[in-house]
């Protein structure tokens, strides 16, 4: 039996994919606004984990990105678990009830296997949320989940967390457990620092939004704990992350997402090269599209029936996708700007990223 979901590329049918899934018509038509200063950067990031959806198709980012963490060059996937396993120790002291873990983005089964259920051991939460956007994702998370703890509830939440609210308990404990840096892949606007990126502040913001949980209850706690990438001073390293042909092919399938889930038939995804760039400003590594040729293509919203004319300029960059890495510092005051109490953090010895235990304040 096929693995597809569709036999062949003409069955093909975004709407199939859902909204969540299919990549979104407003934020590729703010990628490529042709005034530079108003361009959204990185609004397709978290396009790079898309998985084939009929024999032949050229999205392949998720089998990349697999390829990818496995390379030695990958520090967060080799040297996170041992930190939120340690970490979890830590997390666990302020946990006195029964609660609920919210898995965001948990990736492939061996992720989870080595960065959540070690953390699961330790918490032994009642329930188990994987939140993820690539929906093969969330169903291999819950089948290993199920098969290690046969007694935990789990549940499969296919979304984009960006835009929809977690479905948290009216009361009881909630953990959101972050790890893997997922948060850099948010946008940012040409021209501010992390601490103005409204982009992130407002996720951080929607992920505490508790649909009447209440704080005077102190059983009622709400808890973020996010691992980061840290910004370091010598931004080769940072840059050489995203150089091996794993990377690039995990970056380059966005441009074959948008012609298939955007129905751009006249796209000419292969008209341009890729390039990881350092923003001091931002704090991020930017994944730069270079236009190889001028071209203009139409984008149908197979929801709406909308369309728009996308023109591209020869030699003209686009920031497609982000990697933030903000410094330790950077991370607690953004927590404290977005409505979370930083209750404690960790860096690992080499300086290579942070972990932050933070407890919903408002
Ligand atoms: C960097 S990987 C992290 C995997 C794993 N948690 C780890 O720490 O290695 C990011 C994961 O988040 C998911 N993801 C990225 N953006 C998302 C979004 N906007 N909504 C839901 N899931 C998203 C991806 O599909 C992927 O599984």
């Amino acid at each position: 039996m096929s693995s597809f979901r569709f036999e062949r590329a003409e069955n093909f049918n975004p709407t199939l994919l859902g909204r969540s899934l299919c990549m979104d018509f407003d934020a590729v038509v703010s990628a490529f606004e042709a005034d530079a200063e108003k361009r959204t950067k990185g609004a397709l990031s978290s396009y790079i984990y898309d998985m084939p959806q009929y024999p032949g198709d050229p999205v392949e980012g998720g089998i990349n990105y697999a390829r990818y963490v496995k390379l030695p060059t990958s520090f967060i996937p080799q040297k996170q678990p041992p930190l939120l396993k340690q970490f979890a120790s830590v997390v666990k002291k302020y946990i006195r009830a029964e609660s609920s873990f919210f898995d965001l983005g948990p990736g492939p089964n061996w992720s989870v296997t080595r960065n959540t259920i070690p953390a699961l051991r330790v918490l032994n939460p009642l329930a188990y949320f994987a939140v993820d956007i690539e929906l093969t994702f969330t169903e291999e998370a819950c089948r290993v989940i199920e098969r290690e703890f046969p007694d935990m509830k789990v549940q499969a939440i296919a979304i984009d967390f960006h835009s929809k609210v977690l479905p948290y308990p009216q009361s009881g404990v909630s953990v959101v457990w972050y790890p893997g840096s997922t948060l850099g892949n948010l946008p940012s606007l040409p021209g501010q620092t992390f601490i103005e990126n409204k982009f992130v502040a407002d996720h951080l913001k929607l992920l505490h939004r508790t649909n009447g949980f209440s704080q005077e209850n102190k059983e009622s706690q709400h808890y973020l704990v996010i691992l980061m990438d840290s910004r370091k001073d010598d931004v080769n390293s940072m840059i050489n992350l995203y150089v091996s042909p794993e990377a690039r092919e995990c970056f380059l399938s966005i441009l074959f997402k948008l012609k298939r889930d955007l129905r751009a038939n006249t796209f000419k995804p292969e008209s341009f090269v890729y390039n990881p760039q350092w923003n001091e400003q931002s704090s991020a590594v930017e994944h730069v599209f270079t236009a190889l040729e001028t071209q203009e293509f139409t984008i149908t919203d197979c929801f709406t029936n909308r369309e728009a004319v996308i023109k591209i300029y020869e030699g003209e960059n686009y920031v497609l996708a982000n990697s933030i890495k903000p410094s330790c510092e950077e991370m607690r005051a953004m927590l404290i700007n977005s409505g979370w109490e930083p209750l404690e953090s960790l860096r690992d010895t080499e300086g290579q990223f942070h972990i932050h235990l933070a407890l919903a304040s408002t």
